[in-house]
Parts: C-alpha cells; structure tokens; sequence
C-alpha cells in the first residue's frame, strides 16, 4: 500500500494537500474551503466512471465481492477494530498509518428496525429507521469520533476540542478517555439536554458552557486552535466523515445489498447527511451497490437556513438566528452547508422544515413503536410526510430515517410532552384536527394515585375506555 494512502482535496477549489499540511482549522487556505478525505482509488474510480468503464476493472480499486466476504468474516473476529461497526470497513477509509491505533469503543452495528405504524401514518408500505442512537455515547457522533480521534492520537495531540449542541461533545469526551487525551468541549450556555452536559462531565472533559449560541462557540474554538496545539474535532474535521459514511454501508449490508430509495437525514451542521451520502457514492463507484439513494434533510422551523437556500431561486445561503427545542440541531450558521447542499442535487433529494408541533407528535410516534429517539432525531418522521404529500416519496418506495439520537439524551422533553407542558398555547394550535386528535391518544402522562387496589382498579378502568374511544375507526 501507498505510503500516504490518502490526501485532502478542497472540495471548493480542488486543490489537494497531503494530510500533514492541513490547517489546524480545517479551511484551504486559498478559499476557505472544507476538505473531503480521498484515496488512491478515488481518482482512478472517478476517471474510470467518467470514461464509461465499469468500476472494478482496474487493479487498484478494491474488489467489491472481496470486501463483502472480509467485512463478513470480522463479524467473528475477536479484535477490537473488527468488531466495530466502524473499522469492519476500514478498507474504505485507510485514514490512520497503522490501524492499531483505532481508538474504539466498538462503535456502529445499530440496528435497523421496522418502523411499520410509523409507516402508516406516513402513506407508505415499508419504512424502516437506522438507530444510531444505539451507539456507545447514545448518538451517530461516535461513528465519527473514533475516526478523527483516532489520527489525533497517531498524530500524538495531548489535547482535543469541540463546540458542541451536546452530542459530539459527549462522544468526543468517551473516546478522548480512552485513548488518555485531555479533552475541552463548548457548549452553549442552557441551550443542550442535561443528558449530554452529564456525559460530557462524566468522562472528563473541561467542560465550557458559553454565554453565546452553537455558531458562537464555533467562532470562539477557531480563534482558539489558531493559538493553541489542540486538534479540532468538530465535523469540519473531514475524517469525521469518514467514520460517519460506514452507516450507508452497514445499511445497505443489512438489506443484504439491496439500496432503500431515500435516506431522510436530521440537518444541524450539515454534515452527516453529507457523510453519508459520500458513503453511499463510494459504494456505487466501487461497484459494491447498483444505484444510490435519493438524501433528503429536514430541518426544524426555527433553524433553517438550508431549507430557506433550497427555496430560494437564487439560491443564496444567509445563516439565520437559531431556535428549536430540538437542540442538537439549533444551530443558524452550518459549516458544512455547500457539501449538504450537492449530495441533495447529486442524489436527488429533497430539504424540508417542520414546526415544533410537527416534531413533537412524530416523536411522540415514533416512541409509541418502542424505539425512542431524541427531538432532532424525530424531524425525520415529521419531514417523511411531507414528503409523502408533496409526491417526493411515493408509497411503495423504500424510506429509511436515521434516527441520530437516543431518547434518555433529552428525557425532560418528553417528560414535558406527555404532562402536555412542551408546546405554547400558540403552537398547539397549529395542529390540524387530526393531529389533535394523534396528540390526545399519545399523551400518557404519569398518573399519581394512593397504594389502593380499588383505586389503581377504577383507573385502569377508565383508561381502558379512554382508549377505546380514540382508537381509530
Ligand atoms: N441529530 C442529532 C442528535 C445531533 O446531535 C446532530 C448534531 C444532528 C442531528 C445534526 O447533524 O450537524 O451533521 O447536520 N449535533 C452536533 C453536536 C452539532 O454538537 O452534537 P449535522
């Protein structure tokens, strides 16, 4: 193998650097560009697309039937780096000079659940979710950070950062642990879950709550590693995105290779759909899938400034103040915007926005399946139907959401839905009479009684009939 079996190229101007020369920030110096990690075979499967031959011919390109009975086969092994999710498929990411260095907490191998009420209330036959709140911090931030941690350790850095709505904070604090790095994260002062303030606390990090927002605390981090030798793991950091592009390959391998037709993504920052579109372009360049998925994002109302650049004719990207109770994803100003932005027009996607009630009941939903996930995860579902009813997803297609976070990340949120104290009288009301309604029969607040089996008796009585008059007809 390659010497330096991988480079950085400007996905702006183009321009590739070897790894070592990349900034501490990130950025190409000559346009301020974010880097796309590529390797040997990126070019030669690029030229080869292009020129009409089929990927597979050449003999530096990893041979697709190959990969598949390798990635098998390390479901059995004993070793760490075999048994994650994440580096079964380090084939397709030789990011580090020697793979030992993994720092691993057995990250990714999340479940793919069906998701069939969910399905119904939808329009469609056949949905399915991608758990990637299963991962060892609670988020898909792990997938990511085992990577980019990983070559901040080869690379020798005592020190790591972030800024954070909470969950790259948590996940970069795990892995920072495990490998004995010290580890600072940001974060907005009051505007994360408390499950992700204690995580972070818990695995010992120095831990920063800024008077400012997300966007804020970015600012601040990048005059910070300006001056001081800490290594940046926020996902401008592209060998997150390489960590993060193995769910779209697990995905595809828990569908025994067959290829959903959507991918509906949580937009924060932006990167993770961009990741996981990369993911499954290189599946289809290596020759490992048939055809790729459309990549739709969805965003919350009050943090939408993709959705507002997609609608726009001109197509003009202007960061926005950022609101949503959904606050991983509170975030006005997103870095990896551009990259977002042409995997939805290469693959064929969609960007959508939903209101606070919107997500408020497709959590709600998605929770009554037994699966839970965290606000920002839950956009996916409340975006799925407007997609069904705008005709972007049709009903015999195959949707699969990636449900980015654990529901015990923000457990007062669904604590104050069911008590019916989340939304303002004025958001409630923007529920149609069928969400009402939805509303009504999910709301199960805790119920407080006295230690009398007539009473619990005459409760569950009543409930019973409660619930039988709004079953559905
Ligand atoms: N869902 C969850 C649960 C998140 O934590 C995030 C981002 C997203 C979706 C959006 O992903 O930024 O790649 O578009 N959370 C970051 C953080 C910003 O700091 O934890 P994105």
């Amino acid at each position: 193998m390659n010497a330096s079996p991988h480079n950085l190229r400007c996905t702006e101007c183009g321009a590739c650097i070897a790894p070592e020369a990349v900034n501490s920030n990130f950025r190409c110096p000559a346009c301020n560009g974010l880097y796309e990690v590529v390797y040997p075979w990126s070019s030669v499967v690029r030229s080869s697309v292009t020129a009409g031959h089929p990927a597979g011919s050449d003999s530096n390109l990893p041979n697709p039937s190959a990969l598949r009975w390798l990635w098998q086969e390390r479901r059995t092994s004993t070793l760490a780096i075999d048994q994650s999710g994440v580096w079964r498929f380090r084939d397709l990411f030789p990011i580090l000079k020697n793979a030992e260095n993994a720092v691993t907490l057995r990250e990714g191998n999340t479940p793919l659940y069906e998701l069939p009420r969910c399905a119904e209330i939808a329009g469609i036959d056949w949905l399915l979710a991608k758990h990637q709140g299963m991962n060892p911090t609670g988020s898909f931030k792990d997938t990511g950070m085992t990577a980019a941690l990983s070559v901040a350790a080869e690379r020798g850095f005592q020190w790591v950062a972030c800024a954070s709505t909470g969950n790259t904070s948590a996940a970069m604090a795990a892995y920072a642990a495990r490998a004995g790095l010290r580890s600072i994260v940001f974060i907005p002062e009051g505007k994360i879950a408390w499950g992700k303030l204690s995580q972070s606390m818990d695995y010992g990090a120095l831990t920063i709550q800024l008077k400012t927002d997300f966007d804020g605390c970015m600012n601040i981090l990048g005059e910070l590693v300006k001056r001081f030798p800490i290594y940046l793991l926020n996902s401008v950091n592209p060998y997150r995105l390489e960590g993060q592009k193995t769910p779209a390959f697990e995905i595809v391998e828990q569908l025994d290779w067959q290829v959903p037709e959507h991918i509906i993504v949580p937009g924060g920052n932006l990167a993770n759909s961009a990741a996981l579109g990369k993911g499954f372009t290189e599946l289809h360049q290596l020759g490992l899938i048939s055809h790729t998925p459309k990549i739709s994002v969805i965003q919350a109302e009050g943090a939408n400034p993709l959705y507002r650049w997609f609608i726009d004719s001109n197509r003009v990207m202007r960061p926005v103040t950022a609101d949503t109770r959904a606050t991983a994803i509170r975030i006005g100003n997103p870095a990896s915007w551009r990259k977002a932005a042409s995997i939805i027009d290469e693959l064929g996607g969609w960007c959508e926005q939903v209101s606070e009630q919107e997500i408020a009941l497709a959590k709600a939903q998605i929770g009554a399946e037994g699966v839970g996930c965290e606000p920002a995860s839950a956009v996916t579902l409340a975006g799925l139907k407007k997609l069904v009813a705008l005709g972007k997803v049709t009903r015999e297609e195959r949707a699969v959401l990636i449900l980015t976070g654990h529901t015990l990340k923000d457990s007062q949120y669904t604590i104050d839905y069911h008590r019916n104290e989340l939304l303002t009288a004025a958001e409630a009301a923007q529920a149609t009479p069928l969400q009402q309604t939805q509303h009504a029969a999910l709301r199960k607040p805790p119920v407080v009684l006295d230690a009398d089996p007539d009473v619990v008796l005459r409760t569950l009585e009543e409930h019973m009939n409660v619930s039988k008059s709004v079953q559905p007809a």
